[in-house]
């Protein structure tokens, strides 16, 4: 078989002269050398400094403090053949040392605007540490919660997911990448990772190549064409070839029709889990088969750098595969400045958690947070109130708040809620907290006494449950989707006093709450929201803000309706909900003969885009124009958005269109724009979007991006079920 490189030639890399000349000299073991990152804290010391003094070390993840980071660049740019420098990476996830919300959180502000400052927090921050790269943005689709990466994920949308993804590549990169105060992204786990089966981290995929290209890719092309320096492959094996060995998305598809010109960095030992996977018999045929499929670096084990050199030399694989490989992970070298600035420099004074970078995490919180219930106005809080309670452990863990991936950050840099609350209400209001229970899974009882009492006396009980952040994350998936522990039976004590409740989550996922929201008069959902979680759920619960934050991902009534997301197909038998009126003791009857439950509503506990304000807005005026255009024209959505109620808020407009009829079933509608807009009470204001043919376009039945003639819906309006609608025609 020809290699896979000649089938689908790429654009000639960058040549840059300076890599050029490098690669004339190098030898195979120093090629191979620079396909190798080592994890900077696994290893023994010594012998990563010998293996970098032989050229055999291209990058380090993890390497520990910049005085640790620099003494390994002092050993690859003065000791070893060459003098090429390493490049260091770690997971910059959501913040570094100042911990904004989990990307989820962050994903339901809608607001490509903040997470790109917060990107740029996180690059200035993590770049004085000396760090040249992070492992980040994570754009997995994932529309399955028990999988406890959608914490890290930009929720269940690709439209969602490509505009934050490609927002994040812009704040972690720049303008210039040689900017020190930027760093390298790496947009992940490439490719269908979060459709793990049953929602168990690290199991296989299986998505039709319509379905993966449509919905699971097209983060990663925005993100590709936001300029992003690098991917990585992920763990899965996708549709029985394991993403990190596998030709048709990294060759055929990133470096082909892509031309992705950047770096693919393998995940953790994910090459060398291919013979886990039964696909490698050994080591030697996982570096055949990476190399052939296009990984580039290889992390955490080193099939590489063991075995390429004698590989090329008995004719196995093609030297042009691996001089393209060095090619790449150079020229990111050379675009990061490391030829010119291998060393790290010591701030003079230090950014980390400075104010303004606090202020933004506040923000972030505030506008991540979503209203998901708010009965007879308990909130804001008002000024009149004079007796608080504050239950559960979450309300005052600094640790718990800022959730997972996120090993830089500190707990005594965290201000809680409880601490926040106290210093914004200190003499106006008695505060009275209790946990409840030691911690989230507890099965301990022993503290709802203490608080029951407190919420006997208080005017508004304030309870805060959820996840703690270790639930969430890699390898946390979860097959029931409750609160933990005892949680809900403390809720229901708790709401068996007069005492009105105000819920707060803080979780790193959807959870079933249906159950707790009727125990609650209010409920306000925290994700897990960073080093000012406080502060900013304080200006929420307070009304300095109204809340404005919008479900990235569906919530499920109940685990069994998974996976569950707004973008369904229709099917030939759409859900009709009838289906547990069917009467006993007869045979087969008409009712329920559609794709619903007898057990269950087929509609979710809160859809897509959900979130409530302290006002109203009001749709109308939806007009598109023109009604006819050819395909390759673009029409304009206008509608008027009017704040009906007599608070300010901020509400996140979205945009949805739906094909009505497809070479291939369409989704009932696919999320095509939105934007936020501020609006005083009363004050009305129009919001135009532009939809152009190219929006409209899906990979048709011979995977070519299609865009078809025929009729389409918009629907403009507050969430996924938005019913203002009108229709136009593309000829
Ligand atoms: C992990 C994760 C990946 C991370 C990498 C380096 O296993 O899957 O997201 O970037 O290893 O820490």
């Amino acid at each position: 078989m020809r290699d896979p490189a000649h089938q689908h030639p790429t654009r000639p890399l960058l040549r840059i002269p300076q890599v050029e000349r490098l690669l004339a000299q190098m030898t195979l073991a120093e090629k191979a050398g620079q396909m190798s990152q080592y994890p900077g804290r696994r290893a023994d010391p010594e012998q990563i400094a010998e293996d970098i003094r032989q050229g055999k070390v291209g990058s380090i993840l993890n390497a520990g403090t910049l005085e640790r980071r620099n003494e390994l660049q002092h050993i690859a740019v003065e000791e070893s053949r060459l003098g090429i420098p390493l490049v260091f990476g770690r997971d910059v996830i959501h913040g570094y040392r100042t911990a904004f919300p989990i990307p989820l959180g962050q994903a339901a502000s809608f607001d490509p605007i903040l997470v790109e400052r917060a990107a740029a927090v996180a690059a200035r921050e993590a770049s004085e540490a000396g760090i040249d790269w992070t492992f980040a943005p994570m754009v997995d689709i994932s529309r399955d919660p028990r999988w406890g990466r959608v914490a890290e994920s930009c929720g269940e949308d690709p439209f969602l997911a490509s505009e934050l993804g490609a927002a994040m590549v812009r704040g972690f990169q720049g303008q210039d990448l040689r900017d020190p105060t930027h760093i390298a992204a790496c947009a992940k786990h490439y490719a269908g990772y979060g459709a793990a089966e049953g929602g168990k981290d690290y199991n296989s995929t299986h998505l039709p190549e319509q379905l993966l290209r449509e919905v699971y890719l097209a983060p990663f092309r925005a993100c590709v064409e936001a300029g992003v320096l690098t991917l990585m492959s992920a763990f899965n094996d996708l549709n029985g070839i394991p993403a990190s060995g596998n030709e048709l998305t990294l060759r055929r598809i990133l470096k082909g029709e892509w031309d992705f010109l950047g770096v693919v960095v393998s995940d953790w030992a994910s090459m060398r889990e291919m013979i886990q996977h039964g696909i490698c018999t050994d080591e030697r045929e996982v570096a055949i088969q990476a190399l052939r499929a296009g990984v580039d670096l290889e992390m955490a084990s080193r099939c590489y750098q063991q075995h390429l050199p004698e590989l090329v030399e008995s004719g196995v694989v093609p030297p042009e595969l691996v001089d393209d490989a060095a090619r790449r992970v150079l020229n990111v070298k050379h675009q990061l400045g490391l030829f010119d600035l291998p060393y790290a420099e010591t701030p003079k004074s230090s950014v980390a958690v400075c104010a303004e970078h606090r202020e933004l995490a506040r923000q972030a919180a505030r506008e991540s947070a979503v209203l998901l219930k708010n009965e007879q106005g308990i909130l804001p809080l008002g000024k009149d109130l004079r007796r608080l309670a504050v239950i559960g452990p979450l309300a005052d863990d600094p640790q718990e708040q800022i959730g997972c991936w996120a090993f830089d950050a500190r707990a005594e840099d965290s201000v809680t809620l409880l601490d926040a609350l106290r210093d914004r209400l200190r003499d106006a209001v008695t505060i009275e907290f209790a946990p409840g229970i030691p911690d989230c899974r507890s099965s301990d009882r022993g503290g709802f006494a203490e608080a029951v009492a407190a919420a006997r006396r208080a005017e508004v009980v304030l309870v805060c449950l959820g996840e703690i952040a270790n639930m969430s994350g890699e390898a946390r998936c979860r097959a029931f989707l409750d609160l933990p522990g005892v949680q809900t039976d403390l809720l229901r004590e708790l709401s068996e006093t007069e005492t009105p409740i105000v819920l707060v989550v803080m979780a790193g996922r959807p959870l079933v709450i249906g159950a707790e929201c009727k125990l609650a008069r209010a409920v306000l959902y925290a994700w897990h929201g960073g080093t000012m979680a406080g502060p900013g759920l304080a200006d929420v619960l307070l009304g300095d803000v109204a809340p404005s934050g919008k479900l990235p991902v569906t919530f499920p009534r109940t685990v069994g309706q998974i996976p569950i997301y707004y973008a369904h197909k229709n099917t030939g038998r759409p859900p009709q909900d009838d289906g547990k009126r069917i009467p006993t003791g007869t045979p087969l009857d008409p009712r329920g003969m559609n794709s619903s439950y007898l057990d269950v509503e087929a509609s979710p506990e809160f859809p897509f885009g959900f979130g409530l304000s302290y006002t109203t807005f009001d749709y109308d005026r939806l007009s598109v124009s023109p009604l006819r255009t050819p395909v390759g024209g673009s029409v304009t959505v206008t509608a008027r958005v009017t704040n009906a109620g007599r608070l300010a808020g901020d509400e996140v407009v979205q945009l949805y269109v739906r094909d009505l009829v497809g070479s291939v079933t369409r989704p009932v509608r696919e999320l095509k724009g939105f934007t936020r807009v501020h609006l005083a009470p009363g004050e009305s204001t129009q919001v135009e979007f532009v939809v152009t043919s190219q929006m409209l376009a899906f990979p048709g039945r011979d995977m070519s991006s299609t865009t078809e003639s025929g009729k389409f819906q918009v629907f403009v309006g507050g969430d996924s079920r938005a019913t203002l609608t009108t229709e136009f025609e593309l000829e």
